[in-house]
């Protein structure tokens, strides 16, 4: 028999689905449904990303499967404006909407869209050191956090796995929007959503001769304290360190 603790923990990730049928759900009750995605406050400085990549070299899927290995060091030189931009755009965009509901490079439940994305731009060119929001339904980066110490705040909140990478990535998820629809399988699906996300930015990274480390080992608190988001409905799910090679 396992313990009951361990049992516990693995129902959070085999919910079975047919009980959704018999349960009222919040989208079935006509409840007011999530937004799709944050939109930032207006004082918030607000970088424009580009979308042409005429500088980036395209490589085959089957390349960059085969290049791709987890990478923990680094070069110091730069990421580009640009590459950055490649990397969000071909992560974390908001590809186009239906009716209300957000289609994005990745393929979220029910097309819920439980996933937001935050940078910690360490090393780019064009780009201050600081806590971005991604917009991803205008490709823009909303600055969130600038302190003096944020090199350091960062790197003890990832538990100094910074090391010298050009950006953080943080897939964050906002509960509301998938329990709207599927309610207690909703954090199997967030977890699998940011997976998503981060074999992306994996992949993306290889285009860029660059290399990604996902990271779950972080402090959850600190993490969602520094992109200032609530850590209840919304909060950390997955990290990524990526620098080039
Ligand atoms: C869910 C998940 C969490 C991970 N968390 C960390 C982490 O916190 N720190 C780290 O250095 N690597 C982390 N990794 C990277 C793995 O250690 C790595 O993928 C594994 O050693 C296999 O190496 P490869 O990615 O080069 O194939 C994580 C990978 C996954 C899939």
């Amino acid at each position: 028999m396992l313990k009951k603790k361990i049992k516990t923990n693995r129902n959070a990730i085999k919910p079975m689905w047919t009980d959704l049928y018999n349960i009222k759900t919040a989208k079935s009750q006509k409840l007011e449904k999530p937004k799709a995605f944050i939109e930032p406050d207006s004082q918030n400085k607000i970088i424009k990303l580009v979308k042409k990549f005429s500088g980036i070299k395209q490589k085959t899927l089957t390349e960059c499967i085969a290049s791709r290995r987890s990478l923990r060091s680094y070069s110091e030189k730069a990421m580009s404006f640009e590459e950055l931009s490649y990397l969000l755009w071909e992560t974390s965009r908001v590809d186009h909407m239906k009716d209300d509901r957000a289609y994005k490079t990745i393929p979220t439940a029910g097309a819920t869209n439980s996933g937001e994305t935050y940078i910690y731009a360490n090393n780019v060119e064009e780009v201050d050191n600081g806590v971005y929001l991604y917009v991803q339904n205008k490709h823009e980066l909303a600055l969130i956090n600038q302190t003096e110490n944020i090199s350091n705040d960062i790197n003890q909140a990832i538990l100094r796995q910074l090391r010298d990478a050009s950006v953080v990535f943080f897939f964050t998820a906002v509960a509301p929007r998938v329990e709207y629809k599927y309610d207690f399988v909703g954090p199997k699906l967030i977890a699998i959503e940011a997976g998503h996300s981060c074999q992306n930015l994996s992949l993306a990274a290889e285009v860029i001769d660059a290399g990604a480390c996902a990271i779950a080992a972080y402090n959850q608190e600190k993490v969602d304290d520094l992109l200032k988001i609530d850590g209840e409905d919304h909060f950390t799910v997955y990290c990524a360190t990526v620098g080039k090679k």
